[in-house]
């Protein structure tokens, strides 16, 4: 009997698991519907929700695990203002700095992978976010301002916080270009 459910539950498990793999998952799911936020409401983003960000941006890959970034944190609503000027209060900016490069290293390709991990982590998480370059060059040029660490440069602003519900992820969405004009295959 025990042997019987056994088996009956790996086959339940192996069923899903293809059934992951054929339909997409949670991961798949995240990143197909997210986009980049516009609509963003004064509700704060939690210090929880914030340390799992954080961890996903720590837990990019990097050329010979070099990890060549810095998170700077700021929700100091005047210095938020001062890189992109329609923040709202809730909103948490995290600037992400790369080390100026060594031999082998690729800081820009690596603080982009940093980004990317922590905008679709902010999605998983139910809230928004968007990337920003714009700023980099404010930002560098007040150093100080933003907290930007000696050795370092700002590459990339990623701005996360709570949504405004009455904006639907299709009208918010941008399109992108077809898979034919991207891809091509050697069969
Ligand atoms: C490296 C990078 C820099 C970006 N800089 C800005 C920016 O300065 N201002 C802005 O509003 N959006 C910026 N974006 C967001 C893009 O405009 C957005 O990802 C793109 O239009 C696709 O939109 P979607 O994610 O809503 O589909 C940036 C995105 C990336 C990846």
């Amino acid at each position: 009997m025990r042997t019987k459910f056994l088996f009956l539950a790996i086959a339940i498990l192996a069923v899903t698991a293809v059934m992951a793999q054929e339909q997409g998952n949670c991961v798949t799911n995240v990143i197909l519907s997210g986009y980049s936020e516009r609509a963003f409401t004064d509700e704060a983003v939690t210090d929880r929700q914030l340390e799992l960000i954080l961890q996903c941006g720590i837990k990019a890959p990097s050329a010979r695990n070099l990890q060549p970034w810095k998170f700077t944190v700021i929700r100091d609503e005047a210095t938020m203002k001062e890189a992109i000027n329609n923040v709202v209060a809730g909103n948490v900016l995290i600037i992400v700095s790369g080390k100026v490069a060594e031999n082998g290293s690729t800081p820009d390709f690596d603080c982009g992978l940093a980004t990317e991990s922590m905008f679709v982590a902010a999605h998983s998480l139910g809230l928004g976010a968007r990337i920003y370059g714009m700023p980099i060059g404010k930002i560098n040029a007040q150093r100080d301002l933003f907290l930007i660490p000696e050795g370092y440069k700002a590459v990339t602003v990623l701005r996360i916080g709570n949504t405004d519900k009455s904006v639907d992820a299709t009208t918010a969405a941008t399109p992108r270009k077809s898979a034919e004009e991207i891809i091509n295959y050697k069969k």
